[in-house]
């Protein structure tokens, strides 16, 4: 094990937040960094990446908002050279499942030099309790824009497990997982099973993307969040990501965690029960 320590960006991340945790938990030093931390890290200004590079040889890379953003591939390309003239070996990097921008970031880290990997990854499990969707959840009624599309939805902890095995297993390098969970499921699927655990009643309905951006856009949501939003629900969830892939084995040996799993664990924090009060009428 080097002295150096793992660079983490995303320290406050979903995957950024158990990556950190689970090196630590194996005697690794990390940096997490992201606004909030000293040194602090800013994707929107390159002069705050030197700091947060400098004195590591190896970091798990969340970029934010997403690398399905048209400005993505350029500010990682400009990321990596910084990282490697501050002397990076390795660059572990999460990725989106079916996101033309996204691969096409993951081909210039691919061919930057360095030693690389990247998770792709389908969409998180967790958005329903740690993400944009726990609103709908907690007030009964999950509004969408996805139909009946089929997603195989991936536990991060599983994306947490797959990054820190990139991290530490060198026999790992330089390849891409493609990392889903075992089951493809509608939001419709997805909602009852919730709907059934948390003891109220939740439904999905289905929306127009007309009108999730229109009530997005009143809510203040700034122009390229409303632009990634409809590149997610309309161009990403045509369907092309349904079928579930063995990524997580391929890293680990081990299957994907169930939605099942992923609903026990979220029983045990209670973070659906936070506005309890709503259902006690
Ligand atoms: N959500 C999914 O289903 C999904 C699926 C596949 C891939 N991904 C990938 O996961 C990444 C983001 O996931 P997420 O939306 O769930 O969010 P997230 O990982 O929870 O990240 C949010 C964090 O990003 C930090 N952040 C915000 N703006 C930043 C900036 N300008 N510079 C540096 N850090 C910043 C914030 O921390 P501070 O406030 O402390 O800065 C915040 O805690 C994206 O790269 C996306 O492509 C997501």
């Amino acid at each position: 094990m080097n002295n150096s320590p793992i660079l983490v960006i995303g320290k406050t991340a979903k995957t950024g937040l158990r990556v950190e945790q689970r090196l630590h938990s194996l005697g690794y030093s990390t940096r997490g960094v992201s606004r909030s931390s000293s040194p602090t890290f800013n994707w929107e200004d390159s002069t705050t990446w030197r700091k947060a590079l400098e004195g590591t040889q190896s970091a798990y890379v969340t970029f934010y908002p997403d690398l399905a953003i048209p400005s993505a591939e350029d500010t990682i390309r400009e990321f990596v050279e910084a990282a490697k003239d501050a002397g990076l070996q390795h660059l572990v990097m999460l990725s989106g499942r079916g996101e033309q921008g996204a691969q096409r970031a993951e081909k210039v880290l691919m061919n930057s030099g360095l030693a690389w990997n990247v998770v792709r990854a389908s969409w998180f499990m967790q958005n329903f309790s740690e993400g944009f969707m726990i609103e709908g959840i907690v007030g009964g009624e999950l509004m969408l824009p996805a139909g009946d599309n089929l997603e195989p939805f991936i536990d991060i902890d599983d994306i947490a497990d797959v990054a820190v095995a990139a991290l530490t297993r060198s026999e790992l390098r330089n390849r891409l997982f493609e990392v889903t969970g075992p089951r493809a499921m509608t939001f419709t699927q997805c909602v009852a099973e919730i709907s059934k655990v948390v003891g109220y009643p939740v439904k999905y309905t289905s929306i127009s993307i007309d009108d999730f951006l229109t009530a997005l856009r009143d809510q203040g949501l700034p122009e390229e969040m409303l632009w990634l939003m409809r590149e997610l629900f309309t161009v990403v969830f045509d369907g092309r990501n349904s079928s579930p892939t063995n990524g997580v084995e391929e890293a680990l040996g081990r299957p994907a965690t169930d939605f099942s799993e992923y609903l026990r664990k979220v029983m045990a924090t209670g973070a659906w029960h936070h506005s309890g009060l709503l259902h006690q009428a």
